[in-house]
């Protein structure tokens, strides 16, 4: 019997702890029981603790791809079901992660509204019944975009509870459960938006009156989510025009902003989910301009580099600025959540405004109407949009909202799909970030092993 954690009694509206079972019930419980009885050496406790018992089912990008690409209804109904047991096995195993945090971090009130939304959203999910029709399919894509919205606070509530529970919790624990938490929160994101638009578009295939057995041709450039021809050099200039946009509106139009300059492999092409790349070279371009602005050294300030090479398994693509280098003060925690400058933020400026604080490829969820389609890459097909969807969402952002989580979220997605960031600064001169993705799609998405599975 365990009697260790603090299991939620899910409640609408206030979290609500329960004490652990006492020793002396459990005792008592077993000395009622027939001499011959064995206990076993370990038995589930709680119906959260049966699905932190099952194992995480990894995907990787090439896996969603070919799955994906021969959509039937069979294979609709049957990924309805892998996301039907794997998201609430996922948060199973993040909420037993977050009852290992100390009572007071748990009870911080940004933590324990993360813990509520995940306590409800499993509760949820373990509940929704196999699916068998596509009737079902569409109950349980309601019950996803429900949640979904509902998730949106997720990402500011955490970032201002990790700053919070620094008391309690050591900065480098901090790190781990942040970055455990935000990895996973990204891989359920991908499984039920990549459901979700292959839902989508095998609905739209069957409304053709020449439907192929197969929704989704061979020959079609996205997969659900996953663009398979990303153009590197398009997706920077579109995160170029936004974080620009951005910049004027942040330091007003008398400043100056770094043009963006693209070399080396332009037609480097590689399959990704456009939002993710778009979300990590969009923070790279906009702390290089800002690196670079507020060096205000000249009225002409040096322009961006961007670098695109294509290797045999990987792209990289190298971003180069002249804005003087990082502080050395920042430089050790420029990968943390809870460390460093972030300790300074005034809360309040992120206390207004809890959505738009969100990824920005999450706001298309912001609307309570559910997910704008026609915004989404799954769904720009035809329309010659490809990139940006995500983006445009940032003219509703205060221009001046920074979060300071950018780079430690961006290595985050980087690694998620087998990528990698790193960041170099020239002190006195300038930063170098390296991104690195694998274009081969075949690494399994990136878990870690901490107190429970990663997923
Ligand atoms: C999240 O967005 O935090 C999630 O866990 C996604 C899931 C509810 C589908």
């Amino acid at each position: 019997m365990r009697v260790t954690s603090w299991a939620p009694v899910a409640s609408p509206g206030l979290l609500m702890l329960r004490r652990p079972q006492r020793r002396g019930y459990a005792v008592a419980a077993a000395a009622s029981r027939p001499a011959q009885y064995v206990a076993p050496p370990w038995r589930p406790s709680s119906i959260l603790d049966e699905w932190v018992q099952r194992e995480v089912r990894p995907i990787s990008l090439r896996q969603l791809t070919f799955f994906g690409r021969t959509l039937t209804q069979d294979r609709l109904i049957q990924g309805a079901n892998y996301a039907r047991l794997e998201l609430p096995t996922r948060i199973a195993h993040r909420l037993r992660n977050m009852q290992t945090l100390p009572y007071s971090a748990l009870k911080n009130r940004h933590i324990a509204h993360v813990y509520e939304l995940y306590y409800t959203a499993f509760e949820r999910f373990r509940k929704v019944p196999e699916i068998r029709t596509l009737e079902d399919n569409d109950k349980y894509c309601e019950v996803l975009i429900q949640c979904l919205q509902e998730h949106l606070s997720v990402i500011p509530s955490l970032g201002m509870g990790v700053l919070e529970i620094q008391d309690s919790v050591s900065s480098e624990e901090c790190d781990r459960f942040m970055t455990t938490l935000l990895r996973s929160r990204i891989s359920r994101r991908v499984i039920a938006e990549q459901h979700l638009a292959l839902t989508e578009t095998f609905h739209s295939a069957w409304h053709f009156p020449n439907a192929k057995k197969s929704a989704m041709a061979p020959e079609d450039d996205f997969v659900g989510e996953i663009f398979l021809k990303c153009s590197a050099k398009e997706i920077i200039e579109t995160c170029a025009a936004t974080a620009t946009e951005l910049m004027s509106k942040a330091y007003g139009p008398s400043v100056a902003i770094p043009r963006v300059v693209i070399k080396g492999h332009l037609d480097t092409t590689f399959p990704y989910i456009p939002s993710h790349i778009e979300y990590i070279i969009g923070e790279l371009l906009r702390n290089s301009m800002q690196g670079v602005i507020e060096q205000r050294q000249s009225s002409s300030p040096r322009p961006i580099e961007v670098l695109i090479c294509e290797a045999a398994q990987s792209v990289i693509i190298r971003v180069s600025d002249q804005g003087g280098g990082i502080d050395r003060a920042i430089l050790p925690y420029l990968w943390s959540f809870a460390k460093g400058p972030r300790r300074n933020m005034r809360l309040q400026n992120l206390e207004q405004v809890p959505k738009l604080a969100g990824t920005m490829q999450e706001l298309r969820w912001a609307d309570s109407t559910g997910p704008d389609r026609s915004h989404s890459p799954g769904s720009s097909q035809g329309s010659g949009e490809k990139y940006g969807s995500s983006l445009t969402a940032l003219s509703g952002r205060p221009p001046d909202l920074r979060l300071g989580m950018g780079l430690p979220m961006s290595k985050i997605y980087a690694e998620y799909w087998a990528g990698s960031l790193e960041v170099h600064s020239l002190e006195g001169y300038g930063v170098d970030a390296f991104l690195q993705i694998s274009k081969l799609g075949n690494r399994n998405e990136k878990r870690r092993e901490i107190h429970t599975q990663e997923g």
